[in-house]
């Protein structure tokens, strides 16, 4: 908490909120299991904030404790996100999060994308998903994700290639598509 309130105070305007990720089923943890996770929203700017929520004039009656389950219950399921990543976040809580603060068409930047967790929660919401990453196997994952979930191929910006063409050409055999997102 230290660490994320000197980083966030560095280079945010505002710390407007500390919301919990209640987990609907926690994880393991050494004297009590891990139940929640905290999660700082900053405020970027000086100009008033998005608030789609206004004590639930919009439809959206939300809390800051925000209830979802979190990646056990996802391997239960069966989803192949809780084998490919080590903290899959919940999709359904993101989308939330979200629709929370933002306008239609709007870009969701990740710069820590993993999964891409957060890109497949934008497109659910109608906004325009932006992610990075440093670890090229977690590029080649969400972007295998995003293909998934909008049904279209990926294409590489600079040469046009779908990223299956792109796999041919360096010679890299894609593991089996799954059909989950
Ligand atoms: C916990 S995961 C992200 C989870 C994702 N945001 C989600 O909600 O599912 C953290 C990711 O950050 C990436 N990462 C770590 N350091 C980075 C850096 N300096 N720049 C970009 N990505 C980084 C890691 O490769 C990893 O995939």
């Amino acid at each position: 908490m230290q660490e994320m309130l000197a980083a966030g105070h560095a280079v945010y305007q505002q710390f407007l909120n500390l919301a919990v990720w209640a987990k609907t089923n926690p994880g393991m943890g050494s004297l009590w299991r891990s139940g929640h996770e905290l999660c700082f929203i900053w405020k970027k700017g000086t100009a008033p904030h998005i608030n789609n929520i206004e004590l639930g004039r919009n439809g959206r009656n939300r809390s800051n404790v925000w209830s979802y389950s979190g990646a056990n219950a996802f391997a239960r399921a069966g989803n192949p996100d809780s084998r490919e990543h080590v903290t899959p976040k919940n999709v359904a809580m993101i989308q939330d999060a979200i629709l929370d603060v933002s306008r239609r068409g709007d870009i969701v930047l990740d710069v820590f994308a993993g999964s891409g967790t957060t890109l497949v929660a934008a497109h659910r919401a109608k906004r325009r998903g932006y992610g990075l990453d440093i670890d090229p196997f977690y590029v080649d994952l969400a972007v295998r994700r995003m293909e998934r979930c909008t049904r279209a191929p990926a294409r590489h910006a600079e040469t046009g290639l779908t990223f299956a063409e792109m796999a041919e050409q360096r010679g890299i055999v894609l593991p089996p598509r799954s059909r989950r997102t």
